[in-house]
């Protein structure tokens, strides 16, 4: 990569097949639209700094073209002043339900998460016994569990452990009813999320004539209309109204009803709340269980890590024969704090996972003077910078394609004691707009990682572990196939 970068840290979008000379140049005359610029640039502390963020807003017409042209709402100057009155309002729940460390907490506390993954896999063959995220998995009974002998079931590794993660998440924001409702939701999620997202991203747009756009624009109206049904129903509850079904609300979160609040006082119609929340429903989502899914596979994959990792998680988290087990013996703050490997782990999962950008628009001209060069940046250009970029450049990380899992342990010279640090890790963005949910998510990530590599035995179903490549996904880098594999209950000590 850094063959093909100037030395001014800046990448013209396109450039990728071509050279540029390294020079003071006018980016607007050149590259109408967009730049990419590099982690290690000058202009990447310029842009991402508190003083330039009035160039560089973090809402305004970024998200309002996300809201749009991806989540499918209708652009109106309407629609436009209603966001604009409102998003700051609209995030003030989710900050505090999945950014704030009380509220991640105790979201994760109400999620039984220990309970919930006893059934990881239920040995069941037919499906209306199965949990749903079991499925997805095509699963194949290997040896049916029995008082006598342990079962044995092969699974997708991904589709299990993303929809585990997903029902798990999603009844924390909208309560159970909300996936009981629509049993469909999950797979018009995951294909929104693996065809729609990226084609809408660059522009296509949703009328085009492929079989793809189609069914995926399909699945993206059908994952609205539900988020649309529930607002309408917490529009219901919060009025004193009879609830459409006689839902139960009971389990709903304070983020989707103060959500609701804000709606109604922006005067937003049901079908513009279905799209909005359907930005979250999909931050929520989207990048947090792939991410869980390439975690436990490093974890079952690197010979000797499950084991140490059993070993330095088990003060944190009692597990017995017992089913299920309560959920009071999970401590997420002590395995937050108290497991260095493990967070190491999960930090060497985002370097080799992650590909996190932030994208901002330029309202405000403003030119950038780095060193020599100098960079006229105009209204109307996209500025994407590319964090993941220097994540496997081996001059910062020895064997960067190789899962290392102590590689971000350091001694802590007060302590003596071994600590996980990031360094210049970004998977969540920077600045103003990083990512809202970042707290929340590694303590989904903890939590669910512990509770399925403590209570699992999982193996290849091949014999052998071999890991897929990966692609770029939305921001977190997706398998180019699923791994089968199977799954036994572990023998508690
Ligand atoms: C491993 C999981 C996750 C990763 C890697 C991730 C990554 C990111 C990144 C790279 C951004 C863009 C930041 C920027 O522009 O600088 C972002 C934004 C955002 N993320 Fe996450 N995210 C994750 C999980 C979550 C979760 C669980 C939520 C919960 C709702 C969430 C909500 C958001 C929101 C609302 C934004 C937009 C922030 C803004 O525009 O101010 N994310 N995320």
């Amino acid at each position: 990569m850094e063959r093909l970068v100037p030395n001014d840290g800046v990448l013209r979008l396109s450039s990728r097949s071509q050279r540029i000379p390294p020079g003071s140049f006018d980016l607007n005359t050149v590259w109408k639209l967009a730049v990419i610029i590099l982690f290690s640039s000058m202009v990447y502390k310029i842009i991402l700094s508190p003083s330039k963020q009035r160039h560089f807003p973090t809402w305004a017409a970024l998200e309002y073209t996300l809201l749009t042209r991806v989540f499918g709402a209708t652009d109106t100057p309407d629609l436009k002043t209603k966001l604009d009155n409102s998003w700051k309002d609209l995030f003030r729940p989710i900050e505090q339900m999945f950014l704030s460390d009380g509220g991640a907490t105790a979201a994760i506390a109400k999620a039984n998460v220990l309970s919930s993954a006893s059934s990881f896999v239920t040995f069941a063959t037919n499906t209306t016994h199965m949990q749903r995220w079991e499925l997805s998995a095509g699963l194949r009974i290997v040896t049916p569990d029995s008082p006598n002998q342990s079962g044995v079931v092969e699974a997708s590794f991904q589709s299990i452990v993303r929809d585990f993660g997903a029902c798990i998440t999603i009844p924390l924001l909208y309560g159970n009813d909300f996936l009981d409702r629509s049993p469909q939701l999950l797979a018009d999620f995951w294909e929104f999320d693996n065809y729609i997202f990226p084609l809408m991203m660059i522009g296509i747009p949703s009328w085009a004539p492929f079989k793809t756009i189609k069914n995926g624009i399909a699945a993206r109206t059908r994952v609205a209309d539900a988020i649309e049904a529930l607002y309408q129903r917490i529009d219901q509850y919060q009025r004193g109204q009879p609830i459409n079904y006689n839902a139960d609300m009971s389990d709903i979160s304070t983020a989707a009803l103060e959500r609701s609040k804000v709606y109604v006082r922006e005067d937003w119609t049901f079908r513009q709340r279905g799209q909005g929340d359907f930005a979250i429903l999909f931050g929520q989502n989207a990048n947090t269980h792939p991410m869980l899914f390439w975690f436990l596979t490093y974890v079952y994959s690197t010979p000797g890590l499950l084991q140490q990792l059993r070993e330095e998680t088990a003060p944190y988290v009692k597990v017995s024969q017992s089913s299920p087990p309560p959920d009071s013996s999970m401590d997420v703050t002590a395995l937050s704090r108290n497991c260095p490997l493990m967070k190491s782990c999960i930090f060497e999962t985002y370097r080799l996972a992650t590909d996190a950008a932030s994208i901002r628009y330029v309202a405000r001209p403003i030119t950038i003077k780095d060193g020599v060069y100098q960079h006229e940046l105009k209204p109307g250009m996209y500025i994407s910078v590319a964090h993941s970029v220097n994540q496997r450049d081996p001059s910062i990380y020895q064997n960067p394609d190789k899962f290392t899992p102590d590689r971000f342990l350091q001694v802590d010279p007060k302590t003596g004691k071994p600590v996980a640090r990031r360094g210049a890790l970004r998977p969540w963005g920077a600045g103003a707009a990083m990512c809202k949910g970042r707290t929340f998510a590694e303590k989904e990530i903890i939590a669910l990682g512990t509770a399925i590599f403590s209570l699992w035995n999982i193996t290849p179903a091949s014999g052998t572990w071999k890991l897929p490549a990966m692609v770029p996904g939305t921001g977190v880098k997706k398998p180019v196939e699923d791994i089968r594999v199977r799954i036994t209950r572990r023998i508690l000590p």
